[in-house]
Parts: C-alpha cells; structure tokens; sequence
C-alpha cells in the first residue's frame, strides 16, 4: 500500500499586506504586480511570532483534519530556509509544544521545493514500515529574509505554514509516483546572503522555472502509467501565475483545474503547496480518487513533482 495524505492544516499569519501598502513604500505599482506576478496581498508574521508558531499551528490543524492525537506521530520533518535559530530546530521546538513524545524530529532545507521533498522523505518511512505517521510541515517568515527596499523581491514573497499527515492510504491511493531534482549550478540566481537578505535573478529563476514545472510534472505522470488526460488537478508551487500557466497548458489542463492562491497569499515558499492543497479541499475543487499533481522548485536550485490519488 502507499503512502499518502490523510490530513493537512494551514495557518497564515493575520496581518495582511496588499500591494496598495507596497506602492506607498516602494517604486512599483498595483497594476505592475497583479499583471507580473498574480499576487494581490500576501500575509506577514509579527515581530514576535517566528516560524515555529506558524508551524505549530498549521501542524495542530493538520492533526485535527487527520483526527489525531501527537503522541500518535513516528516522525516530525519540517522544510524551511528560515529557522528561528540554526538549533533547536523547527521540528523539536514543535515536537515539544505538540507533545509528540514518541517522535524524531528534523529540519530539511529545499527552500520552496520544501513540501515536496518533505513528503517525498516521509514517504520512504511509512512506505517501509519504519514510522505508521509522519508529520511533515513546509513553513517559513521570510518577511524577515526579505529587503524591504528591493522591488525585484519585496513584492513577491509572504509568510505562511502548512502541514500534512502521512501514513498509509487504502489500495490505489496516495502517492503513485514522485521526482526530485536538484541542480547546484543554478544555486547563484536564488539566495539569502551573508546580510540575511534574499537575492533574486529573477528573469534566470523564470525560465528555469517554466521548463521545470513542465517537464516534471510529465516525468511524474510516466513513472506512474498516466498521460495528461488523467490529471484531475494541478496544485503548482504558487510563485508566478504566469509560471503556473506555463505549467497549466504543457499539460493541457483547463484554467478551472490548476490550482490559484497567489493572489490571497504571494510565494511562500515550502508552505505554498500544502496552503493550497487546504483551501482547494475547502472549496471542493479536489475530491477522492482525483489524480492531483503536485509540483514545485525553488533555491539551490531545487524540484520535485508528485502524482497522486487523494483520499485516505
Ligand atoms: N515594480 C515595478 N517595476 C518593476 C518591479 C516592480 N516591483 N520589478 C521590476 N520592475 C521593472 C524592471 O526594473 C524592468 O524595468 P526596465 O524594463 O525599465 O528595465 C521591468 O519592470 C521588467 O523587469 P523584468 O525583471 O524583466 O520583469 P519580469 O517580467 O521578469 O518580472 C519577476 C520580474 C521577478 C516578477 C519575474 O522574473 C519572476 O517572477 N521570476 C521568478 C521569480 C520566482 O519565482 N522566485 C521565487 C522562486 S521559488
């Protein structure tokens, strides 16, 4: 049997910012950011609350949704490139406030390809017999990564967790097929530098990311004996819409079934996917047995796609 999700949570922080509280503070426009980019406002951490209060919280909703208890959980992985401190890491600070007293707990860091590479990881455990629950979590602050007077990546990017529970599904289900990738080479174009700031080549990232997408989420759908024409929903790592398009009509989907919450929430990075996942639940978009694609990349460079058959 495979592993796959069988709960998920979210959490955002309150604070929203829309690009009419940017245009004031820096030279760009509304107008330039939804047509670029997508994004309409994007959710930002306060002072004091850091990455591992988002993580505890998106992975208390994700528990909830699987209807269980932490002491239940094997395993804790959570991916972020922006840790509250190098140790203790993100997973043992929530392992402590979730009380998972029977669980290992480690931090993995493949920036926005964070979601993907955590599941691909818990997978492996479940799958042989190591761990029957893992909780993985993609999260980040990068508000506090982020130059505030750089437009090229102000604009882009907000704070957010998600968390998914995996464990075994029923026959058929779950997780068919997944790919990884990395390619160090790129690690230049996508960066947080020695001063804590990201720095971005934005035009180099784009092209990367628009034949990555594409050619993963293909690689997926042959490892596991499925064309373009099986793929009910597409939950591409929400960067770009434009990059999402991309993806979207390589695999010949119509625009109702890719997923779209960029303009709510900008580029979260390892948190993006999940956050998605939880509000295309919510509005029914994905329903059991939907073949979902899940694909993302980010810094290093990084990627990984997932094909899947929801439900438990
Ligand atoms: N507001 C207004 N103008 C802006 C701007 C902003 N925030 N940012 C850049 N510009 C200007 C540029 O200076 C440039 O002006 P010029 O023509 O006078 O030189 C013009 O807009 C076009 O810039 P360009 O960089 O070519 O824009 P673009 O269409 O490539 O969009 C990004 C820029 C960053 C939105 C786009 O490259 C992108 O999304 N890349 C991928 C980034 C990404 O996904 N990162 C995260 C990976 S996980």
């Amino acid at each position: 049997m495979n592993a796959g999700i069988i709960g998920i949570g979210k959490y955002v922080p309150k604070k929203v910012l829309t690009n009419v509280d940017l245009e004031k503070v820096l030279d760009t426009s509304d107008e330039w950011i939804r047509t670029r980019t997508g994004i309409e406002a994007r959710h930002i951490a306060a002072e004091d609350e850091e990455t591992s209060d988002l993580a505890y919280e998106a992975a208390k909703n994700a528990l909830e949704h699987a209807g269980m208890t932490a002491d239940q959980i094997g395993l804790i992985i959570v991916a972020t490139v922006t840790q509250d401190q190098n140790f203790p890491s993100v997973a043992c600070q929530i392992q402590e406030r979730l009380g998972a007293k029977q669980a290992g707990a480690m931090d993995i860091s493949a920036a926005c390809s964070g979601f993907i590479y955590a599941t691909v990881v818990a997978k492996q455990f479940v799958e042989s017999n190591s761990y029957e629950h893992v909780l993985i979590v993609g999260v980040e602050k990068l508000s506090k990564v982020v130059d505030w007077e750089d437009r090229n990546t102000a604009i882009l990017f907000g704070d957010g967790a998600s968390a998914a529970v995996i464990s075994k599904v029923s026959e058929g289900r779950g997780i068919l097929s997944f790919e990884l990738g990395a390619d160090g080479t790129g690690g230049k174009h996508l960066l947080i530098d020695q001063q804590n700031n990201i720095q971005m080549n934005g035009r180099e990232v784009f092209k990367f990311a628009v034949r990555q997408m594409g050619e993963s989420a293909i690689n997926v759908l042959e490892k596991a004996g499925l064309t373009k024409e099986d793929v009910d929903f597409l939950v591409p790592h929400q960067a770009n819409i434009r990059i999402m398009e991309a993806a979207r009509e390589r695999l010949g989907l119509p625009e109702d079934k890719m997923s779209k919450t960029i303009h709510k929430y900008g580029n979260t990075s390892a948190a993006s996917i999940g956050i998605s996942l939880v509000d295309d639940l919510q509005a029914g978009y994905i329903k059991d047995d939907d073949v979902v694609v899940l694909i993302g990349f980010g810094g290093g460079l990084t990627w990984g796609a997932i094909a899947l058959k929801w439900g438990k």
